[in-house]
């Protein structure tokens, strides 16, 4: 048989080759998903905007509302609902009512 006709001669380091070229390409393969998970973590930590905390929201008042709505503000300001919103006591609270206020 004459040299390089058996197919084990010919066959064994180029397959060896090719099993070490894949097995390199999956190692690297594994790598990159490995890698890039937490990579790609830090870069959306890195680049997010960071926005303010919300803050509660709160009581702003009826003089808040006049600047856009200032017939609704001319006409609610002596109206009973108004009054409503005061603290209640023996002036504010309703005309004739027996309920006394300390
Ligand atoms: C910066 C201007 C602005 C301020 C300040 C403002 N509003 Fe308004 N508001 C508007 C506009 C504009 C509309 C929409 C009006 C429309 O669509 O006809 C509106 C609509 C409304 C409506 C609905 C009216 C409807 O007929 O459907 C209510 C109720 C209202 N506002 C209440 C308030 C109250 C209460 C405040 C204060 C806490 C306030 N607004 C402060 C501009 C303002």
């Amino acid at each position: 048989m004459p040299e390089g006709s058996d197919p084990r001669r010919n066959d064994g380091p180029s397959h060896a080759r090719r099993l070490r070229r894949w097995w390199v390409i999956g190692v690297a393969a594994i790598a990159f998903v490995v890698l890039a998970i937490p990579l790609r973590l830090a870069v959306r930590e890195a680049w997010s905007p960071r926005l303010a905390p919300p803050t509660a929201p709160l009581y702003v008042g009826s003089k808040r509302c006049r600047p856009c709505h200032q017939d609704q503000y001319d006409a609610w300001k002596g109206s009973n609902h108004a009054r409503a919103m005061q603290p209640a006591d023996d002036v504010t609270g309703p005309p004739g009512s027996p309920v006394r206020f300390e």
